[in-house]
């Protein structure tokens, strides 16, 4: 195909996907019904992994929970039990382990079978600015937040292929999208993980594999603890999300095979402002000073 034609295509499919995206708004596509689906969550053992692995146990999926934390995974189990009478199969394993991943891995598929859902949901933040972070936790971070979704790739990917059904879920952050003072370990390891995500989606199409999905979630600030003490310059517009809040969206995306989910909605308003102030470095960043992400930050790192 020549230059002109390909261009014409590529303008005539923005568009006609534009359009698609619009209608979506109004009339969003069905929820599938993930009962009989076997999801594993990392990070399982509190926050919104807890309160995803029982949104999912309520909807009929099998669950494996993994944290490093084994009381609080065992906890998890227990509720989904008490409260859906299922049973959740539970795994300590350090995610950024890599043998340890892929040991934990084979003997999830003896005694469960092939994950269908993948959620990279565990995470750690070091809560310092950077050069008084210790190299080990920025280290860290790193392995946890991002390193850690390659190994879960590896480990579980395959099968999904090979069946061509699947969905891969990454619990990035809307720290993924634009930097943020104070979070630079955080941050680029959620740039990471965002980059990741979106680059595996697109070689799963390029291979031709469109039953296995990708959904990518990026939050602002929740309410879990993990970041305790952050507060909002304007919480009408930039809201601190509630867990519960945030687990119902982000198990709705799912459902609904969205690819990205920014929460809340006006996270999509400060990326096109990011975007357009960015042919000029210097107003950019000044700009992206005025954004009210900066000063959550600044409260939770003033704790
Ligand atoms: N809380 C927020 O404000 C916020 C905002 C945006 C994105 N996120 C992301 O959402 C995810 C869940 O966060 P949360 O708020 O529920 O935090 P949380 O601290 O309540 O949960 C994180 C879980 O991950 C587990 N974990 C940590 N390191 C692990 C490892 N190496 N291997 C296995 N498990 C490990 C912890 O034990 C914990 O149970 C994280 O990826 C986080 O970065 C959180």
């Amino acid at each position: 195909m020549n230059f002109l034609l390909e261009t014409l295509q590529v303008l005539l499919m923005s568009l006609v996907y534009s359009l698609e995206a619009f209608v979506r708004l109004f009339i969003p596509p069905r929820k599938k019904n993930v009962s009989g689906e076997i999801v594993l969550l990392t990070g399982a053992g509190s926050g919104i992994g807890r309160l995803m692995a029982l949104e999912f146990a309520r909807l009929g999926a099998h669950l494996v929970l993994w944290d490093i934390n084994e009381d609080g995974n065992k906890e998890t189990a227990r509720m989904i039990k008490e409260t859906h009478g299922a049973r959740a199969y539970t795994y300590t394993c350090d995610c950024s382990d890599r043998e340890e991943v892929y040991r934990i891995a084979n003997q999830v598929k003896r005694e469960v079978g092939d994950i269908t859902i993948l959620i990279n949901n565990a995470g750690i933040v070091t809560g310092k600015k950077f050069l008084e972070s210790p190299d080990s936790l920025i280290e860290k971070s790193m392995e946890v937040n991002s390193l850690s979704h390659f190994w879960m790739y590896k480990a579980f990917l395959p099968a999904m292929i090979a069946a061509n059904h699947g969905h891969l879920v990454s619990i990035a952050s809307s720290a993924g999208l634009i930097g943020v003072n104070g979070l630079a370990d955080y941050c680029a390891s959620k740039f990471a993980a965002v980059g990741f995500a979106e680059s595996m989606a697109l070689e799963l199409l390029a291979m031709g594999c469109d039953g296995v999905k990708t959904t990518i979630v990026c939050p602002f600030f929740i309410n879990t603890g993990m970041f305790d003490g952050a507060n909002t310059k304007w919480p009408r517009i930039m809201p601190i999300l509630e867990p519960e809040y945030a687990c119902r969206k982000i198990v709705d995306a799912v459902r609904r095979e969205q690819v990205y989910v920014y929460m809340p909605r006006s996270i999509y308003i400060a990326i096109v402002l990011k975007k357009l102030s960015e042919n000029y470095t210097g107003t950019c960043l000044q700009c992206q000073r005025l954004l009210e992400i900066e000063s959550a930050c600044i409260s939770y790192l003033t704790q």
